[in-house]
């Protein structure tokens, strides 16, 4: 919001002198030495001309807004002017610039959403990966391939624990010498190997093999 508002301040005073104003953009564009070479979106650039087009074609850039995103990129803004009398691109009347401002937002705030939901996406299969190696390694050959074994035949099968219980018990393996059913001497030195984010890569493994 706040940098569109200086935007719409140059917006209100480029309309008070009557010439047209247009807002292109180009997102997460990597260089700021071919952004002039590059088409831009929106307006009248219309994802068909570039900065330097727009310029033989009369325009004159009155405002630039450049923000870098956190990919290391850049988000261009340029609001372009041009008199009325020598235009000779079609003037788009039914879309005003408050809209276009909008639109520009709508579509930051959606790539945003995305790329939180794709950078979840990416935590989650890095966990199951982790978690498959850490359970494959360390707990399989006790506690089955899917966690469905009863080690020893007196541990709850793991794939039928929570993360809390796994972690609770894991705890109480390294922190109570006197805790468990018997075979804890077995838990005891893998337990206290096993940090609590291991316990949720691992549990992330299990479900993920054993759909309910
Ligand atoms: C060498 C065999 C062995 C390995 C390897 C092993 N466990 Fe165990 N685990 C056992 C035994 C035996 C018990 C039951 C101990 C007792 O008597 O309390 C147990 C118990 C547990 C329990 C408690 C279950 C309950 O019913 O409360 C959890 C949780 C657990 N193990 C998790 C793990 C995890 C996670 C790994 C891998 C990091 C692992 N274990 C590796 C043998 C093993």
């Amino acid at each position: 919001m706040k940098l569109l508002s200086s935007i719409t301040l140059t917006l209100l005073a480029s309309t008070l002198t009557y010439a047209q104003t247009t807002m292109c953009f180009k997102e997460n564009h990597n260089s700021m030495s071919t952004i002039e070479t590059t088409k831009l979106n929106g307006g009248e650039c219309k994802s068909q001309y570039t900065l330097t087009d727009m310029k033989k074609n009369g325009w004159q850039v009155d405002d630039i807004k450049i923000t870098p995103t956190t990919s290391g990129k850049y988000n261009f803004i340029y609001i372009l002017k041009i008199n009325n009398s020598n235009t000779s691109f079609a003037i788009n009347s039914n879309i005003t610039e408050k809209q276009l401002e909008d639109k520009i937002l709508k579509r930051l705030e959606e790539k945003k959403v995305k790329e939180t939901k794709e950078k979840e996406i990416k935590r989650i299969v890095n966990s199951k990966i982790k978690g498959k190696k850490a359970y494959i390694s360390n707990c399989a050959s006790c506690h089955g391939q899917k966690g469905e074994v009863s080690a020893y035949n007196v541990a709850k099968p793991l794939k039928d624990m929570s993360a809390e219980e796994i972690s609770h018990a894991i705890n109480r393996y390294t922190n109570e010498s006197d805790y468990g059913y018997g075979y804890e001497i077995m838990m005891r030195p893998i337990a206290a190997n096993t940090r609590s984010q291991d316990v949720k890569d691992i549990k992330a493994y299990l479900d993920s093999i054993n759909k309910k």
